[in-house]
């Protein structure tokens, strides 16, 4: 479903991203590791049209979406939740999640409220009140009332305890099952991504230094010591 190729990508004149490529399987959810500052959410930020590659493709499907402003890959079915979540924390859950359709003038469709019961409980509080697993699972909940076809998740357990990253993998597969949704998950927790990745790469100084099957990893993978140093 997406193709990533050679791709280069930096901030001014330095290059973060010096040669990117791999794919992401229709229907899987697949995950990118490493460690602090390899240049993770640069990629995202590539992705979702945020910042210009300087070379290299991207292609969704077979629409190249390299370069191309963020509302247009948006409109080819890509939503991104962003790390630090980036939700409205002065607007109300129903209002954050009105944003995610209100650029397509649509609603907010019935099943996301069924995905996240808790949210459609709160949906007159105001999301900065929320706790950190309901900022969250607001920030995933926005992304997926665009009804995309991928989406992008940028470390998305960071600052969740351990029983509430497990709650979010099993939604997540659920969702997954459901829609026959594609995710590219950014993650640094080896956990959430055994139980929910298929593929496992991983991101160093700017390049892609292996891959594995997400099911074998463990701890003790030396491809984990390597690249993530745990
Ligand atoms: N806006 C920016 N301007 C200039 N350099 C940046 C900018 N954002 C990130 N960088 C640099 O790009 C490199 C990659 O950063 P990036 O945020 O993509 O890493 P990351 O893998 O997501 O890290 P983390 O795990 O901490 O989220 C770092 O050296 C960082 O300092
Ligand atoms: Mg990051």
């Amino acid at each position: 479903m997406l193709t990533i190729s050679d791709l280069h990508v930096g901030y001014g004149h330095g290059t973060v991203l010096q040669g990117v490529s791999m794919i992401v399987p229709r229907g899987t959810v697949t995950a990118l590791m490493g460690r602090n500052g390899m240049g993770k959410t640069t990629l995202c930020r590539a992705l979702m049209g945020l910042l210009a590659p300087s070379a290299g493709s991207i292609r969704l499907d077979e629409l190249e979406i390299g370069g191309r402003p963020p509302h247009r890959i948006a409109a080819a079915g890509v939503a991104y939740v962003p790390q630090g979540r980036g939700i409205f924390e002065r607007f109300t859950v129903e209002e954050n999640l009105e944003l995610g359709v209100a650029a397509r003038g649509g609603r907010v469709p019935a099943h996301v409220y069924r995905w996240f019961p808790t949210l459609a409980e709160l949906r007159r509080r105001t999301a900065g009140t929320l706790s950190g697993g309901e900022q969250q699972a607001l920030a995933i909940a926005r992304a997926l009332v665009s009804e995309p076809r991928l989406l992008i998740l940028d470390e998305p357990s960071e600052g969740l305890q351990p029983s509430l990253v497990e709650e979010m993998g099993s939604l997540l597969l659920r969702i997954v099952a459901d829609r026959h949704l594609t995710v590219f998950l950014v993650e640094q927790n080896l956990a959430l991504v055994r139980r929910i990745a298929t593929i496992a790469a991983f991101l160093v100084d700017g390049r892609i230094a292996g891959g594995a099957a997400a099911r074998d990893l463990s701890p003790e993978s030396p491809v984990i010591h390597r690249h993530l140093g745990l």
